[in-house]
Protein backbone atom coordinates (compact mmCIF):
# COMPACT_ATOMS: atom_id res chain seq x y z
CA UNK A 1 0.00 0.00 0.00
CA UNK A 2 1.15 3.28 -0.85
CA UNK A 3 2.77 5.76 2.37
CA UNK A 4 0.76 8.20 1.19
CA UNK A 5 -2.82 5.94 2.65
CA UNK A 6 -3.82 4.37 5.40
CA UNK A 7 -6.31 2.08 6.26
CA UNK A 8 -9.69 2.52 7.56
CA UNK A 9 -13.29 1.17 8.39
CA UNK A 10 -16.68 2.35 8.23
CA UNK A 11 -19.71 1.50 10.74
CA UNK A 12 -20.32 -1.63 9.10
CA UNK A 13 -16.83 -3.09 9.49
CA UNK A 14 -15.72 -2.45 5.61
CA UNK A 15 -12.25 -1.41 5.36
CA UNK A 16 -10.61 1.23 2.90
CA UNK A 17 -7.80 3.30 2.26
CA UNK A 18 -8.30 7.20 3.00
CA UNK A 19 -5.32 9.87 2.27
CA UNK A 20 -3.28 10.28 5.42
CA UNK A 21 -3.83 14.09 5.52
CA UNK A 22 -7.27 12.90 5.95
CA UNK A 23 -6.72 11.45 9.05
CA UNK A 24 -7.05 13.90 12.28
CA UNK A 25 -8.08 13.39 15.66
CA UNK A 26 -11.25 14.72 16.94
CA UNK A 27 -12.40 15.87 13.52
CA UNK A 28 -15.43 14.85 11.53
CA UNK A 29 -14.19 13.95 7.77
CA UNK A 30 -17.40 15.00 5.70
CA UNK A 31 -16.97 14.28 1.75
CA UNK A 32 -19.75 16.51 -0.06
CA UNK A 33 -20.30 14.03 -3.28
CA UNK A 34 -21.90 16.99 -5.24
CA UNK A 35 -18.69 18.38 -5.43
CA UNK A 36 -16.08 15.78 -4.03
CA UNK A 37 -14.68 18.08 -1.73
CA UNK A 38 -13.63 16.99 1.60
CA UNK A 39 -14.24 19.20 5.04
CA UNK A 40 -12.91 18.04 8.20
CA UNK A 41 -15.14 19.34 10.86
CA UNK A 42 -13.63 19.78 14.39
CA UNK A 43 -15.20 17.70 17.20
CA UNK A 44 -14.89 19.29 20.45
CA UNK A 45 -17.10 17.66 23.87
CA UNK A 46 -18.81 15.48 21.35
CA UNK A 47 -20.45 18.16 19.52
CA UNK A 48 -19.89 19.50 16.11
CA UNK A 49 -20.56 23.44 15.76
CA UNK A 50 -23.66 23.46 13.05
CA UNK A 51 -22.05 26.78 11.65
CA UNK A 52 -18.91 25.02 10.66
CA UNK A 53 -21.42 23.10 7.96
CA UNK A 54 -21.89 26.40 6.15
CA UNK A 55 -18.34 26.01 4.81
CA UNK A 56 -19.97 23.09 2.74
CA UNK A 57 -21.58 24.63 -0.58
CA UNK A 58 -21.73 23.79 -4.14
CA UNK A 59 -21.19 27.38 -5.59
CA UNK A 60 -19.97 31.03 -3.91
CA UNK A 61 -24.18 32.14 -3.82
CA UNK A 62 -24.73 28.84 -2.09
CA UNK A 63 -25.23 29.66 1.64
CA UNK A 64 -24.01 26.49 2.78
CA UNK A 65 -25.63 23.03 4.15
CA UNK A 66 -27.67 23.94 7.51
CA UNK A 67 -28.62 20.68 9.77
CA UNK A 68 -32.00 20.10 10.01
CA UNK A 69 -33.74 19.45 13.85
CA UNK A 70 -37.25 20.06 14.48
CA UNK A 71 -37.65 19.67 18.34
CA UNK A 72 -34.27 19.85 18.97
CA UNK A 73 -34.13 15.88 19.14
CA UNK A 74 -30.24 16.25 18.85
CA UNK A 75 -29.07 20.13 19.06
CA UNK A 76 -27.34 21.54 21.76
CA UNK A 77 -28.11 25.03 22.04
CA UNK A 78 -25.98 26.20 24.95
CA UNK A 79 -22.59 24.55 27.50
CA UNK A 80 -24.70 24.27 30.68
CA UNK A 81 -22.96 23.59 33.94
CA UNK A 82 -26.05 23.59 35.90
CA UNK A 83 -27.86 19.96 35.78
CA UNK A 84 -26.70 16.91 34.19
CA UNK A 85 -29.27 14.03 33.10
CA UNK A 86 -28.22 10.82 31.64
CA UNK A 87 -31.81 9.28 30.96
CA UNK A 88 -30.56 5.71 29.80
CA UNK A 89 -28.98 5.32 33.29
CA UNK A 90 -31.75 7.57 34.92
CA UNK A 91 -29.20 9.65 36.66
CA UNK A 92 -30.68 13.56 37.58
CA UNK A 93 -27.80 15.79 39.36
CA UNK A 94 -27.78 19.55 40.32
CA UNK A 95 -24.75 21.40 40.05
CA UNK A 96 -22.75 17.45 39.99
CA UNK A 97 -24.91 16.26 43.50
CA UNK A 98 -27.58 13.22 42.91
CA UNK A 99 -30.90 14.90 43.09
CA UNK A 100 -31.61 11.34 45.59
CA UNK A 101 -28.88 13.17 47.78
CA UNK A 102 -30.85 16.53 47.79
CA UNK A 103 -34.24 15.58 48.34
CA UNK A 104 -32.56 13.34 51.43
CA UNK A 105 -30.55 15.91 53.03
CA UNK A 106 -31.19 19.28 51.66
CA UNK A 107 -34.41 21.97 51.26
CA UNK A 108 -35.17 23.83 47.75
CA UNK A 109 -34.39 27.05 49.51
CA UNK A 110 -30.51 25.57 50.14
CA UNK A 111 -31.02 23.95 46.06
CA UNK A 112 -32.33 27.05 44.76
CA UNK A 113 -28.58 28.43 45.94
CA UNK A 114 -26.90 25.68 44.51
CA UNK A 115 -28.40 25.59 41.39
CA UNK A 116 -28.23 29.31 41.36
CA UNK A 117 -24.68 30.07 42.76
CA UNK A 118 -23.25 26.84 41.50
CA UNK A 119 -22.02 25.58 44.93
CA UNK A 120 -23.90 24.21 48.23
CA UNK A 121 -23.85 27.77 50.53
CA UNK A 122 -22.30 28.00 53.96
CA UNK A 123 -24.13 28.83 57.07
CA UNK A 124 -24.48 32.05 57.35
CA UNK A 125 -24.96 32.36 53.27
CA UNK A 126 -27.72 30.10 53.78
CA UNK A 127 -29.24 32.34 56.63
CA UNK A 128 -28.71 35.20 54.21
CA UNK A 129 -30.54 34.00 51.07
CA UNK A 130 -33.38 32.56 53.44
CA UNK A 131 -33.83 36.14 54.69
CA UNK A 132 -33.34 37.52 51.58
CA UNK A 133 -36.19 35.37 49.90
CA UNK A 134 -38.79 35.95 53.26
CA UNK A 135 -37.91 39.74 53.20
CA UNK A 136 -39.56 39.39 49.47
CA UNK A 137 -42.49 37.57 49.79
CA UNK A 138 -45.27 40.04 49.58
CA UNK A 139 -46.89 41.34 47.04
CA UNK A 140 -47.47 45.14 46.43
CA UNK A 141 -51.19 45.74 46.82
CA UNK A 142 -52.07 47.14 43.82
CA UNK A 143 -51.04 43.44 42.41
CA UNK A 144 -53.82 41.69 45.03
CA UNK A 145 -56.33 44.21 42.80
CA UNK A 146 -54.97 43.06 39.18
CA UNK A 147 -55.69 39.28 40.89
CA UNK A 148 -59.00 40.11 41.93
CA UNK A 149 -59.93 41.25 38.50
CA UNK A 150 -60.15 37.39 37.14
CA UNK A 151 -62.80 35.66 36.20
CA UNK A 152 -63.75 33.22 39.29
CA UNK A 153 -63.13 30.48 37.85
CA UNK A 154 -60.02 31.33 35.55
CA UNK A 155 -57.31 28.47 35.74
CA UNK A 156 -54.56 28.95 38.25
CA UNK A 157 -51.61 29.26 35.79
CA UNK A 158 -53.45 31.51 33.70
CA UNK A 159 -53.49 33.81 36.79
CA UNK A 160 -49.81 32.78 38.01
CA UNK A 161 -48.79 33.40 34.09
CA UNK A 162 -50.29 37.00 33.87
CA UNK A 163 -49.23 38.30 37.46
CA UNK A 164 -45.54 37.12 36.82
CA UNK A 165 -45.34 38.89 33.85
CA UNK A 166 -47.36 42.03 35.59
CA UNK A 167 -44.23 42.02 38.21
CA UNK A 168 -42.61 43.70 35.30
CA UNK A 169 -44.14 46.93 35.79
CA UNK A 170 -43.94 47.08 39.26
CA UNK A 171 -40.33 46.50 39.06
CA UNK A 172 -38.75 48.55 35.95
CA UNK A 173 -35.19 48.22 37.44
CA UNK A 174 -34.78 45.05 36.50
CA UNK A 175 -34.63 45.43 32.80
CA UNK A 176 -31.00 45.73 33.92
CA UNK A 177 -30.19 42.45 33.38
CA UNK A 178 -26.23 43.20 33.24
CA UNK A 179 -26.32 44.38 36.70
CA UNK A 180 -25.35 41.90 38.93
CA UNK A 181 -27.26 43.67 41.63
CA UNK A 182 -30.36 43.93 40.28
CA UNK A 183 -30.42 40.14 38.71
CA UNK A 184 -30.13 39.18 42.30
CA UNK A 185 -32.98 41.64 43.54
CA UNK A 186 -34.82 39.97 41.19
CA UNK A 187 -33.92 36.68 42.11
CA UNK A 188 -35.09 37.39 45.63
CA UNK A 189 -38.45 38.78 44.17
CA UNK A 190 -38.94 35.80 41.63
CA UNK A 191 -38.11 33.02 44.30
CA UNK A 192 -40.03 34.67 47.29
CA UNK A 193 -43.14 36.03 45.65
CA UNK A 194 -44.10 32.82 43.20
CA UNK A 195 -45.55 31.16 46.14
CA UNK A 196 -47.71 34.45 47.33
CA UNK A 197 -48.73 34.39 43.55
CA UNK A 198 -49.96 30.79 43.41
CA UNK A 199 -51.74 31.18 46.87
CA UNK A 200 -53.66 34.23 45.67
CA UNK A 201 -54.78 32.57 42.84
CA UNK A 202 -56.25 29.31 45.16
CA UNK A 203 -57.52 31.51 47.25
CA UNK A 204 -59.46 33.70 45.11
CA UNK A 205 -61.43 30.80 42.96
CA UNK A 206 -62.89 29.45 46.53
CA UNK A 207 -63.42 33.58 47.40
CA UNK A 208 -61.66 33.54 50.14
CA UNK A 209 -59.38 36.68 51.71
CA UNK A 210 -55.64 36.29 50.62
CA UNK A 211 -53.47 35.37 53.37
CA UNK A 212 -50.39 37.44 54.19
CA UNK A 213 -47.34 35.57 54.37
CA UNK A 214 -45.73 34.38 57.66
CA UNK A 215 -41.90 35.20 58.04
CA UNK A 216 -41.45 32.67 61.07
CA UNK A 217 -42.34 29.77 58.48
CA UNK A 218 -40.26 27.78 56.18
CA UNK A 219 -40.97 28.34 52.53
CA UNK A 220 -43.38 25.59 52.03
CA UNK A 221 -44.85 25.74 55.93
CA UNK A 222 -45.51 29.52 54.47
CA UNK A 223 -46.98 28.86 51.68
CA UNK A 224 -49.04 26.27 53.35
CA UNK A 225 -50.06 28.96 55.52
CA UNK A 226 -50.88 31.43 52.60
CA UNK A 227 -53.46 28.42 51.35
CA UNK A 228 -55.08 26.83 53.64
CA UNK A 229 -55.31 29.83 57.22
CA UNK A 230 -58.80 30.36 58.01
CA UNK A 231 -59.52 32.19 61.32
CA UNK A 232 -57.17 30.99 63.51
CA UNK A 233 -54.43 33.62 64.90
CA UNK A 234 -51.39 31.57 64.21
CA UNK A 235 -51.57 28.73 61.09
CA UNK A 236 -49.44 25.91 62.10
CA UNK A 237 -48.63 23.68 58.44
CA UNK A 238 -48.13 19.78 59.48
CA UNK A 239 -44.44 19.16 59.33
CA UNK A 240 -44.61 16.07 57.22
CA UNK A 241 -46.47 17.68 54.33
CA UNK A 242 -44.37 20.93 54.71
CA UNK A 243 -41.02 18.28 54.33
CA UNK A 244 -43.07 16.43 51.55
CA UNK A 245 -44.01 19.69 49.54
CA UNK A 246 -40.16 20.62 49.96
CA UNK A 247 -39.06 17.35 48.52
CA UNK A 248 -41.47 17.44 45.51
CA UNK A 249 -39.75 21.34 45.09
CA UNK A 250 -36.18 20.34 44.93
CA UNK A 251 -37.34 17.37 42.66
CA UNK A 252 -38.61 20.10 40.01
CA UNK A 253 -36.12 22.49 40.63
CA UNK A 254 -34.55 22.23 37.05
CA UNK A 255 -34.27 19.83 34.33
CA UNK A 256 -31.38 21.35 31.78
CA UNK A 257 -32.71 22.00 28.61
CA UNK A 258 -37.03 21.38 28.25
CA UNK A 259 -39.34 23.24 26.80
CA UNK A 260 -39.81 25.92 30.04
CA UNK A 261 -35.60 26.13 30.07
CA UNK A 262 -35.61 27.08 26.40
CA UNK A 263 -38.36 29.27 26.49
CA UNK A 264 -36.47 31.15 29.63
CA UNK A 265 -33.32 30.99 27.54
CA UNK A 266 -34.82 32.01 23.92
CA UNK A 267 -36.95 35.40 25.69
CA UNK A 268 -34.12 36.15 27.77
CA UNK A 269 -31.60 36.40 24.50
CA UNK A 270 -33.62 39.12 23.05
CA UNK A 271 -32.75 40.82 27.00
CA UNK A 272 -36.14 41.27 27.69
CA UNK A 273 -36.13 41.37 31.75
CA UNK A 274 -36.36 38.27 34.34
CA UNK A 275 -40.10 38.67 34.82
CA UNK A 276 -41.79 38.71 31.49
CA UNK A 277 -39.04 35.89 30.34
CA UNK A 278 -40.29 33.98 33.58
CA UNK A 279 -44.21 34.65 32.57
CA UNK A 280 -43.02 33.10 29.33
CA UNK A 281 -41.28 29.78 30.79
CA UNK A 282 -44.31 29.49 32.43
CA UNK A 283 -46.58 29.66 30.04
CA UNK A 284 -44.18 26.63 27.65
CA UNK A 285 -44.74 24.54 31.42
CA UNK A 286 -48.51 25.22 31.33
CA UNK A 287 -48.81 22.82 28.43
CA UNK A 288 -50.37 19.17 28.80
CA UNK A 289 -46.92 17.35 27.14
CA UNK A 290 -44.96 19.34 29.49
CA UNK A 291 -45.94 20.58 33.38
CA UNK A 292 -49.49 19.90 32.76
CA UNK A 293 -48.80 16.44 32.27
CA UNK A 294 -49.58 16.06 36.15
CA UNK A 295 -53.21 17.62 36.08
CA UNK A 296 -53.65 15.38 33.21
CA UNK A 297 -52.71 12.52 35.23
CA UNK A 298 -55.09 12.91 37.74
CA UNK A 299 -58.02 13.40 35.25
CA UNK A 300 -56.59 10.03 33.46
CA UNK A 301 -56.83 8.14 36.57
CA UNK A 302 -60.24 9.56 37.80
CA UNK A 303 -61.44 8.80 34.34
CA UNK A 304 -60.46 5.11 34.39
CA UNK A 305 -62.54 5.18 37.57
CA UNK A 306 -61.35 1.36 39.00
CA UNK A 307 -58.43 -1.03 38.85
CA UNK A 308 -60.67 -3.58 36.97
CA UNK A 309 -60.75 -0.93 34.10
CA UNK A 310 -57.24 -0.69 33.47
CA UNK A 311 -56.59 -3.44 31.46
CA UNK A 312 -59.06 -2.14 28.90
CA UNK A 313 -57.42 1.52 29.13
CA UNK A 314 -54.29 0.06 28.64
CA UNK A 315 -55.78 -1.52 25.43
CA UNK A 316 -57.17 1.80 24.15
CA UNK A 317 -53.67 4.03 24.62
CA UNK A 318 -52.19 0.98 22.38
CA UNK A 319 -54.44 1.10 19.80
CA UNK A 320 -54.08 5.32 20.06
CA UNK A 321 -57.94 5.69 21.10
CA UNK A 322 -57.74 6.77 24.45
CA UNK A 323 -54.64 8.95 23.89
CA UNK A 324 -51.36 8.94 25.82
CA UNK A 325 -50.78 7.64 28.76
CA UNK A 326 -50.33 10.68 30.65
CA UNK A 327 -46.63 10.45 33.39
CA UNK A 328 -45.02 7.98 31.09
CA UNK A 329 -42.76 8.74 28.78
CA UNK A 330 -39.80 11.14 28.72
CA UNK A 331 -37.55 12.21 25.56
CA UNK A 332 -34.56 12.00 27.89
CA UNK A 333 -35.36 9.39 30.08
CA UNK A 334 -35.36 6.17 28.38
CA UNK A 335 -35.16 4.42 31.72
CA UNK A 336 -36.65 5.02 35.36
CA UNK A 337 -37.12 9.00 36.25
CA UNK A 338 -35.24 9.01 39.05
CA UNK A 339 -38.00 11.63 40.47
CA UNK A 340 -40.68 9.38 40.30
CA UNK A 341 -39.19 6.80 42.46
CA UNK A 342 -38.38 9.40 45.49
CA UNK A 343 -42.13 11.07 44.72
CA UNK A 344 -43.47 7.54 45.37
CA UNK A 345 -41.74 6.65 48.40
CA UNK A 346 -42.65 11.08 49.65
CA UNK A 347 -46.57 9.81 48.60
CA UNK A 348 -46.02 6.86 51.88
CA UNK A 349 -45.42 9.67 54.35
CA UNK A 350 -47.86 11.81 52.99
CA UNK A 351 -51.13 9.07 52.95
CA UNK A 352 -49.91 8.81 56.51
CA UNK A 353 -50.92 11.98 57.64
CA UNK A 354 -53.50 12.09 55.13
CA UNK A 355 -55.44 9.29 54.40
CA UNK A 356 -54.59 7.05 51.59
CA UNK A 357 -55.46 8.37 47.82
CA UNK A 358 -57.74 5.52 45.97
CA UNK A 359 -56.73 6.92 42.68
CA UNK A 360 -52.91 5.48 44.00
CA UNK A 361 -54.55 1.72 43.50
CA UNK A 362 -55.15 2.78 39.86
CA UNK A 363 -51.78 4.20 39.06
CA UNK A 364 -49.78 1.34 41.03
CA UNK A 365 -51.57 -1.38 38.49
CA UNK A 366 -51.63 0.74 35.59
CA UNK A 367 -47.43 1.18 35.90
CA UNK A 368 -47.62 -2.33 36.83
CA UNK A 369 -49.47 -3.53 33.68
CA UNK A 370 -47.87 -1.35 31.75
CA UNK A 371 -43.94 -2.02 32.51
CA UNK A 372 -44.59 -5.80 31.95
CA UNK A 373 -46.54 -4.88 28.51
CA UNK A 374 -44.70 -5.13 25.13
CA UNK A 375 -45.72 -1.60 23.64
CA UNK A 376 -44.42 0.41 26.46
CA UNK A 377 -41.21 -1.53 27.26
CA UNK A 378 -39.81 -2.08 23.46
CA UNK A 379 -40.23 1.97 23.54
CA UNK A 380 -38.57 2.46 26.79
CA UNK A 381 -41.69 3.87 28.29
CA UNK A 382 -41.78 4.24 32.14
CA UNK A 383 -43.15 6.40 34.74
CA UNK A 384 -42.20 10.50 34.71
CA UNK A 385 -42.40 12.71 37.62
CA UNK A 386 -45.89 13.85 36.91
CA UNK A 387 -46.94 10.13 37.64
CA UNK A 388 -47.00 10.25 41.53
CA UNK A 389 -46.78 13.69 41.94
CA UNK A 390 -50.50 14.51 41.34
CA UNK A 391 -51.97 11.55 43.37
CA UNK A 392 -49.90 13.39 46.37
CA UNK A 393 -50.88 16.98 45.61
CA UNK A 394 -54.78 15.99 45.39
CA UNK A 395 -54.05 14.06 49.17
CA UNK A 396 -52.76 17.66 50.36
CA UNK A 397 -55.54 19.34 49.18
CA UNK A 398 -54.82 20.93 45.68
CA UNK A 399 -57.30 21.30 43.21
CA UNK A 400 -56.24 19.14 40.00
CA UNK A 401 -55.84 22.38 37.54
CA UNK A 402 -53.24 24.15 40.51
CA UNK A 403 -51.09 21.13 40.22
CA UNK A 404 -48.67 22.82 37.23
CA UNK A 405 -48.81 25.93 39.71
CA UNK A 406 -47.13 24.16 42.41
CA UNK A 407 -44.17 22.91 39.03
CA UNK A 408 -43.83 26.63 38.23
CA UNK A 409 -42.76 27.54 42.04
CA UNK A 410 -40.26 25.48 42.31
CA UNK A 411 -38.74 25.66 38.74
CA UNK A 412 -38.54 29.60 39.02
CA UNK A 413 -34.95 28.38 40.85
CA UNK A 414 -34.11 26.70 37.36
CA UNK A 415 -35.36 29.67 35.15
CA UNK A 416 -33.41 31.80 36.74
CA UNK A 417 -30.48 29.79 36.60
CA UNK A 418 -30.63 28.77 33.01
CA UNK A 419 -31.39 32.72 32.43
CA UNK A 420 -28.88 33.96 33.74
CA UNK A 421 -26.11 31.22 32.67
CA UNK A 422 -27.22 32.47 29.03
CA UNK A 423 -26.89 35.93 29.94
CA UNK A 424 -23.35 35.54 30.60
CA UNK A 425 -22.21 33.25 28.33
CA UNK A 426 -20.44 34.94 25.41
CA UNK A 427 -21.33 32.33 23.18
CA UNK A 428 -24.87 33.28 23.55
CA UNK A 429 -26.90 35.61 20.80
CA UNK A 430 -30.37 36.26 20.51
CA UNK A 431 -32.00 32.97 20.01
CA UNK A 432 -32.89 32.44 16.29
CA UNK A 433 -33.59 29.47 14.55
CA UNK A 434 -33.48 29.12 10.48
CA UNK A 435 -36.17 27.29 8.71
CA UNK A 436 -36.61 24.81 5.83
CA UNK A 437 -38.45 26.74 3.31
CA UNK A 438 -40.56 24.71 1.56
CA UNK A 439 -43.51 26.78 0.34
CA UNK A 440 -44.47 28.79 -3.38
CA UNK A 441 -42.23 30.60 -5.03
CA UNK A 442 -43.20 34.06 -6.23
CA UNK A 443 -46.49 34.82 -7.25
CA UNK A 444 -48.36 37.26 -8.56
CA UNK A 445 -51.36 38.86 -6.18
CA UNK A 446 -54.57 37.66 -7.37
CA UNK A 447 -57.65 40.43 -6.78
CA UNK A 448 -60.10 38.12 -4.38
CA UNK A 449 -63.14 38.50 -7.42
CA UNK A 450 -60.73 36.58 -10.28
CA UNK A 451 -59.79 33.97 -7.58
CA UNK A 452 -61.35 30.41 -8.01
CA UNK A 453 -61.50 28.19 -5.60
N1 LIG B 1 -48.37 6.79 26.03
C1 LIG B 1 -48.40 6.01 24.93
N2 LIG B 1 -47.49 6.05 23.94
C2 LIG B 1 -46.48 6.90 24.10
C3 LIG B 1 -46.36 7.76 25.21
C4 LIG B 1 -47.35 7.65 26.22
N3 LIG B 1 -47.31 8.40 27.30
N4 LIG B 1 -45.25 8.52 25.09
C5 LIG B 1 -44.70 8.17 23.93
N5 LIG B 1 -45.43 7.20 23.33
C6 LIG B 1 -45.11 6.51 22.08
C7 LIG B 1 -45.38 7.39 20.87
O1 LIG B 1 -46.69 7.23 20.37
C8 LIG B 1 -44.33 6.89 19.90
O2 LIG B 1 -44.76 5.66 19.39
P1 LIG B 1 -44.44 5.28 17.85
O3 LIG B 1 -42.94 5.17 17.80
O4 LIG B 1 -45.15 4.00 17.63
O5 LIG B 1 -44.98 6.41 17.02
C9 LIG B 1 -43.12 6.60 20.81
O6 LIG B 1 -43.70 6.27 22.09
C10 LIG B 1 -42.15 7.73 20.97
O7 LIG B 1 -42.88 8.90 21.32
P2 LIG B 1 -42.43 10.36 21.01
O8 LIG B 1 -43.61 11.27 20.98
O9 LIG B 1 -41.52 10.37 19.83
O10 LIG B 1 -41.53 10.67 22.28
P3 LIG B 1 -41.06 12.08 22.73
O11 LIG B 1 -39.74 11.85 23.34
O12 LIG B 1 -41.15 13.06 21.63
O13 LIG B 1 -42.16 12.48 23.78
C11 LIG B 1 -43.29 12.93 25.79
C12 LIG B 1 -41.95 12.58 25.14
C13 LIG B 1 -43.87 14.20 25.17
C14 LIG B 1 -43.06 13.19 27.27
C15 LIG B 1 -44.26 11.73 25.58
O14 LIG B 1 -43.72 10.56 26.14
C16 LIG B 1 -45.65 12.01 26.15
O15 LIG B 1 -46.48 12.64 25.46
N6 LIG B 1 -45.93 11.55 27.42
C17 LIG B 1 -47.21 11.82 28.04
C18 LIG B 1 -47.21 13.23 28.58
C19 LIG B 1 -46.34 13.37 29.82
O16 LIG B 1 -46.40 12.56 30.74
N7 LIG B 1 -45.54 14.46 29.83
C20 LIG B 1 -44.70 14.78 30.97
C21 LIG B 1 -43.27 14.69 30.60
S1 LIG B 1 -42.28 15.01 32.03
C22 LIG B 1 -42.26 16.69 32.15
O17 LIG B 1 -42.41 17.44 31.20
C23 LIG B 1 -42.02 17.24 33.45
Amino acid sequence: MPDNLVITQNRTGKQYSIPREMVMPDHLMIIDSRTGKEYPVPITNGTIKATDLREIKVSAEDVGIMSYDPAFMNTASCQSKITFIDGDKGILRYRGYPIEQLAEKSTYLETAYLIIHGELPTKEQLQQWTHNITMHTMLHENMKKFMEGFHPNAHPMGMLISTVGALSTFYPESRQIFDEESRKLQTFRLIGKMPTIAAYAYRHRLGLPYVYPDNELSYTGNFLNMLYKMTELKYKPDPVLAKALDILFILHADHEQNCSANAMRSIGSSHADPFVATAGAAAALYGPLHGGANEQVLLMLKEIGSKAKVPDFIKRVKSGEAGRLMGFGHRIYKNYDPRAKVIKETADKVFEVTGRNPLLDIALELERIALEDDYFVKRKLYPNVDFYSGIIYQAMGFPTDAFTVLFAIPRTAGWIAQWQEMLLDPEQKIARPRQLYLGHDTRNYVPSAKRTS
